[in-house]
């Protein structure tokens, strides 16, 4: 089973009122905050730490900052790359991954950074591909709105490619350093990348030689029907969402046929399901925390964020009015939160409450409660039926979420056969079990899926 740490390099976790939460820290401007949350982490043996990120403040709601500022609505957003580093120096084994657009920057530039992180961190890296979903983003990155969802991901192929070509540019053996003979590296060993393509060029040789793990893990979290092809060919560690098992395991199935589909062995993809935990050393503890976690969230908060997540600003909107069917197709976001809003209330045209309702955003409803066995039975479930092969874990509140997973879930996981006592190596591919990747490998088997699903 594999375990990922769900993380934000800013003032909340996942659920905005994180931060009003009696025992949140309060210095995550400092780089001792995320130290702590790695350490502990790492503590726990999990395998990665993953840093969400988004390129601007949620403030699509009236199209105004003040909401989501005066109530600490994920409005401070730190360089996840830069924290990222902050954390892989504190840490040994713990990988450590981070978001990035391939709508706002250029291959070239994405490549060097995550390949140097790389370096660094004695190959523990992993880039999370996502397309970035709202107009703030594109306003901070200077374009007028954000481009259209499927040609996002067109966009997103190519970048692909231009990243892993030059992540192959340098062979294993390339650098000699050699004083003596005063050979620094071999040429016919690193190579020129020449790219033209639809959406980029890219001539030149990459700066940065090889990991100790060959590039990245490379992350993904598609849950369109784009987006899902988009992961099935290029995806080693994938975010998914399973409301129940049987849904996990349709999802999971299909995810994999379409990485074999699109020439890749299925088992060179983890699919990891998000979970909210809330936990103690038993039942009834766990009970009162959820307690006192249920009066942080207000409906404020929830707005803000599916404002942001949907592109649509919710403000011009009475709560309880359906939305027209315009308003719905010009949602540009995450689709998903429409359809499930359309699938979950029954109605064709939801409300906004029936959307936020469905959604869960800003909220603790989709937490999974309990002590150490209810929350492993939970885990368990999903994991030996085949719903995913490991979980992305949010917190409800840092470090002390991580520290009562760490506490009471991990040793009842170990005790259970179900998740390592020990990392097995010492990069991040080692760890999860992934190949290490051969020049080159991508091209014959990173081949488009069909479009089927
Ligand atoms: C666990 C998880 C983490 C995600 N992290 C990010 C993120 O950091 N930044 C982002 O813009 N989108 C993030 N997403 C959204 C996905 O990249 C993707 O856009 C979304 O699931 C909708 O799918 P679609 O793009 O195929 O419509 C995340 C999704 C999941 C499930």
């Amino acid at each position: 089973m594999v375990l990922v740490g769900f993380l934000q390099a800013q003032n909340c976790t996942n659920l905005p009122a994180s931060w009003r939460h009696p025992q949140s820290r309060t210095d995550f401007l400092s780089a001792d905050y995320y130290a702590e949350i790695g350490r502990v982490l790492e503590a726990g043996k999990f395998h990665l730490a993953f840093f969400d990120d988004r390129l601007a403040m949620p403030d699509r709601l009236g199209n105004d900052h003040a909401q989501a500022v005066e109530h600490g609505i994920r409005c401070v957003k730190l360089d996840p790359i830069v924290v990222l580093m902050a954390m892989g120096m504190v840490t040994q084994r713990l990988g450590l991954g981070a978001t990035c657009s391939t709508t706002y920057y250029e291959p070239f530039h994405v490549a060097r950074e995550f390949a140097t992180v790389d370096l660094m961190t004695g190959g523990r890296a992993a880039w999370n591909v996502v397309t970035s979903l709202n107009d703030s983003e594109a306003r901070n990155m200077g374009r007028g709105e954000v481009m259209e969802h499927d040609l996002r991901y067109d966009r997103a192929d190519e970048f692909m490619a231009v990243v892993l070509g030059h992540w192959d540019a340098w062979e294993d053996d390339a650098l000699l350093v050699d004083k003596r003979s005063g050979r620094f590296a071999d040429p016919s060993k690193v190579h020129r990348l020449e790219h033209d393509g639809r959406f980029f060029t890219s001539h030149g040789t990459f700066t940065v030689p090889r990991s100790a793990q060959g590039h990245p893990v490379v992350i993904q979290a598609g849950q369109s029907g784009r987006g899902r092809r988009f992961a099935a060919r290029w995806g080693e560690v994938i975010f998914t969402t399973a409301p129940n098992v049987a849904h996990g395991q349709r999802s999971y199935a299909a995810l994999k046929a379409a990485a074999a589909e699109a020439g890749r062995d299925p088992d060179t993809m983890l699919l990891c399901s998000l979970v909210t935990p809330v936990t103690g050393e038993s039942r009834a503890a766990a009970e009162d925390k959820m307690a006192l976690l249920q009066t942080l969230p207000r409906e404020i908060d929830a707005l803000a964020l599916l404002a942001e997540a949907v592109n649509f600003d919710f403000a011009t909107k009475p709560l309880d009015e359906p939305l027209s069917d315009a308003e719905l197709a010009s949602f540009s976001g995450l689709q998903t939160i429409r359809d499930r809003a359309i699938e979950v209330s029954g109605k064709r045209n939801p409300s906004v409450r029936d959307v936020l309702q469905s959604s869960h955003r800003g909220t603790v409803d989709d937490a999974v409660v309990g002590g150490p066995r209810e929350i492993a039975d939970h885990l368990e479930e999903l994991f030996t039926g085949h719903a995913c092969d490991g979980f992305v874990v949010a917190a409800t509140h840092v470090p002390g979420a991580y520290e009562e997973f760490v506490r009471y879930v991990v040793p009842e996981l170990q005790r259970r056969g179900l998740f390592h006592t020990e990392y097995s190596g010492q990069t991040l591919r080692e760890n999860l079990g992934l190949p290490r990747p051969a020049i080159g490998a991508w091209r014959t088997a990173a081949q488009p899926a069909p479009r089927s699903g």
